[in-house]
């Protein structure tokens, strides 16, 4: 069971708390037999298909797009371009052919509008485009002078960091990178979109593939003028998100773009190709550290400077130097970012965005750091320990990364490492061990909820949220039982539809610390209506009862104080017109909670072996101890913590999105070039978490965990490879050929 506390108890001791108790994936039967649809697949009549066509020069103005040859092609219906196309609200920063620009290669420029979706494709193929091209920046490096500052943020400063550099005994100064990133859900990008016109104006109906089902029927209605209320947006699966379905991009305004032309429903379903770069990417990052120490490991100064691309639509900033302000207790600490406009696609949210690819080089930094102080990297991070939060001094919620280390530690046989690199050999094999810190924010938003008793003793609880595959629905069902005291599989949990009460996006860890304490209010709300009924009804034996004194257990109401004194909830509900009784609830943020922070934290360990021929790496084991909170559900919440560290190992060795330097374009966009870890490359996963509560936070003590796998994953994998091989390469992913080199 889950410890569910009010606030006002938060001080009390943590209720005993047995994660192997909790039930499985609400959703893994739909899953598994295929009954769970995703947005593609619904069933639509009359649907059309739609192709979007995208622009294959970087930057240009486009003078003609001739489409008679593409009009007469076999079940084309439209072709809609920048030169016929209605005219719509341009939300945000996307392509929707308002005009004749281009300003990266992969850009929608056009959709065909089909009978199927080779047809589509086919006709796609006999457009005649004429540009008129324009010089184009795509290659990061030759372009790195042109840094600038962004549009906003970008700085912080603390202490005198002249002064404290001028005490140090040990300073590492080093430049690392990562590479431009793009993700890759199973589930491509989708969307079906059907008008509907009646007496009270037109409507939009909308199966899209997202994070936010609330937010793309604002974005939806701003573009098309109309309420929100006339949009209908439902989501009840998502195949994966990882941040590049947090935002509302070209194609699914396109789609009912597209279907509003076409007079027909209309689906977008994006080519695995389609997802590197029209959709966001992770953009690269080149990341200077400075470390200055004294003897006793004690950080001096933290010096953080970071420079990524950025796009020409938007000026997004992948926020490396985020945890750098409040990961360790520095003297003194100077952070700036920078970025380098290109024509390429926009930058955007991707796991962990700043905290996956600033730890990368923060944490490989200390490594270089605790070598020179000729000191343990564990008892490095734990000398400059943040007691508060740096920024303001602040109290943490809760923090618990010291046990994170401890445990971590014991579990991977730590102190039993070498030190010195390259001293452990087993045949061919040079075998490493490296650590990192992981951390990740925790944050909420305000999320409302419904959850009814039926007269068939069923519980249905509904929620505008949604489930990326991360286990909402599990632990949805989960809360509502854990509150009302029964059998889970007598839960009812309806997801991503917008006439249910809105709730927040799933996005930066937010979901279940956003989600549960609202279905957790909604159904004490319901059960203070159960109990009111049966206060006021004569027939019942609860007749006339305290509210206070009445509890649910079982599908019965029951007097606590004499609990022989009971009624099915069924009984009751039937005597009371058959109908259900509901509670709603919105869920408020406390109102104390500017006067601390809330952080997730963790410790990751890495066990490689290398070839020393052939430089082969091969990752066989990752240690991870985690202090998020409360952990809801083992099985979704490990599943999740686990997932972020094999996208770690992928960070380490493998993904890069390579931009050709002439054209702009991905070089590498499928999966045969776009290296992700296969299951031959990921050997033994251990996670496990503190599972402390943090009550400051909210009533669950939960905090989310979607992110904080990934982070310091990829650094501890690059500690371990200089460990096992003395070869430090600062620059992701560490290929065979970088290894050879180094
Ligand atoms: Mo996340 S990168 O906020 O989906």
């Amino acid at each position: 069971m889950i410890a569910i506390q009010d606030e006002q108890q938060a001080e009390q001791a943590p209720a005993k708390l047995d994660p192997r108790e909790l039930p499985h994936r609400y959703d893994a039967f739909a899953k598994v037999t295929g009954r769970a649809k995703y947005a593609a697949e619904f069933p639509t009549k009359d649907v059309a298909y739609g192709y979007i066509v995208q622009a294959d020069i970087p930057s240009a103005s486009i003078t003609s797009i001739d489409d008679s040859a593409a009009s007469r092609a076999a079940g084309v219906y439209n072709i809609i371009t920048p030169f016929n196309t209605p005219k719509i609200v341009v939300t945000g920063n996307v392509n929707v052919l308002q005009n004749t620009d281009v300003v990266f290669s992969g850009q929608p420029i056009a959709v065909v509008v089909a009978r199927s979706l080779v047809e589509a494709e086919q006709a796609a193929k006999l457009l005649r485009i004429t540009y008129k091209a324009k010089p184009a920046d795509v290659d990061f490096a030759k372009r790195f002078g042109a840094a600038r500052p962004p549009h906003r943020g970008g700085a912080s400063l603390r202490g005198n960091p002249e002064a404290s550099l001028a005490k140090a005994v040990a300073v590492i100064e080093e430049t690392y990178s990562t590479p431009l990133q793009n993700h890759n859900p199973m589930e491509p990008h989708a969307t079906i979109a059907t008008w509907t016109s009646g007496t009270d104006g037109e409507k939009l109906s909308v199966y899209d593939a997202t994070q936010g089902i609330t937010d793309v029927q604002r974005t939806l209605a701003r573009a098309f003028s109309i309420p929100p209320e006339s949009v209908h947006v439902q989501c009840p699966y998502t195949g994966g998100g990882f941040g590049c379905k947090g935002y509302v991009w070209s194609h699914t305004i396109l789609a009912a773009l597209a279907a509003k032309v076409a007079q027909r429903p209309v689906k977008v379903v994006l080519g695995r190709e389609q997802m590197f770069g029209p959709v966001g990417s992770r953009p690269n990052t080149r990341q200077h550290i400075k470390l200055a120490a004294a003897a006793d490991g004690k950080l001096l100064l933290t010096q953080h400077d970071t420079t990524c691309y950025t796009s020409l639509i938007s000026d997004w900033v992948e926020g490396t130097t985020g945890q750098t302000e409040l990961l360790y207790d520095t003297e003194s600490l100077s952070t700036t970012s920078k970025v380098v406009p290109l024509n390429l696609g926009m930058g955007t949210w991707m796991r962990a965005p700043g905290e996956a690819t600033g730890s990368v080089a923060l944490e490989m930094a200390l490594d270089e750091l605790a070598e020179k102080l000729n000191m343990d990297p564990i008892q490095l991070r734990l000398a400059n320990y943040a007691e508060k939060d740096p920024r303001q001094g602040r109290p943490w919620s809760s923090k618990n990364l010291r046990k994170c280390y401890t445990e971590g530690a014991e579990r991977f046989g730590w102190f039993k490492r070498n030190a010195k690199p390259g001293q452990n050999r087993e045949g061919n094999w040079l075998i490493g061990h490296g650590m990192a810190t992981a951390n990740y924010g925790a944050g909420r938003s305000p999320s409302n909820a419904l959850v009814r008793f039926l007269p068939n003793g069923r519980v249905f609880v509904g929620i505008g949220t949604q489930d990326l595959g991360t286990g909402t629905y599990t632990i949805v069902a989960q809360t509502a039982a854990d509150t009302l005291f029964m059998d889970p599989t007598l839960v009812d949990v309806k997801l991503g539809d917008t006439t249910l009460p809105p709730s927040g996006g799933s996005g930066g860890s937010t979901t279940a610390a956003s989600v549960c304490p609202a279905v957790y209010d909604a159904a004490l709300q319901a059960k203070l209506k159960l109990a009111q009924l049966a206060i006021a009804d004569a027939r019942s034996p609860l007749h006339g009862a305290g509210a206070e004194d009445l509890e649910t257990k079982d599908g019965k109401l029951y007097l606590k104080s004499n609990p022989g004194k009971s009624e099915a909830i069924t009984a009751l509900i039937a005597r009371n017109g058959n109908t259900p009784v509901e509670g709603v609830a919105k869920s408020q943020l406390p109102s104390d909670r500017d006067t601390f922070t809330s952080h997730s934290w963790g410790a990751i360990f890495a066990e490689v072996a290398v070839d020393a021929h052939t430089h082969m790496v091969q990752v066989r084991r990752m240690v991870g101890s985690y202090d998020i909170g409360t952990l809801i559900n083992q099985k979704t919440g490990i599943n999740q913590l686990s997932g972020g560290i094999v996208w770690g190992i992928s960070m380490a060795l493998y993904e890069a999105a390579l931009i050709d330097p002439t054209y702009g374009r991905t070089a590498n966009e499928n999966f045969a070039e776009y290296h992700v870890p296969v299951n031959a490359d990921v050997h033994q996963i251990d996670v496990t978490c503190l599972n402390i509560p943090d009550y400051k936070f909210n009533p669950l003590g939960a905090r989310g965990i979607g992110e904080i796998g990934i982070t310091g994953a990829a650094a501890a994998v690059a500690n371990a490879i200089y460990n096992a091989t003395g070869k430090r390469v600062r620059d992701l992913p560490i290929t065979l050929d970088k290894l050879m080199q180094a």
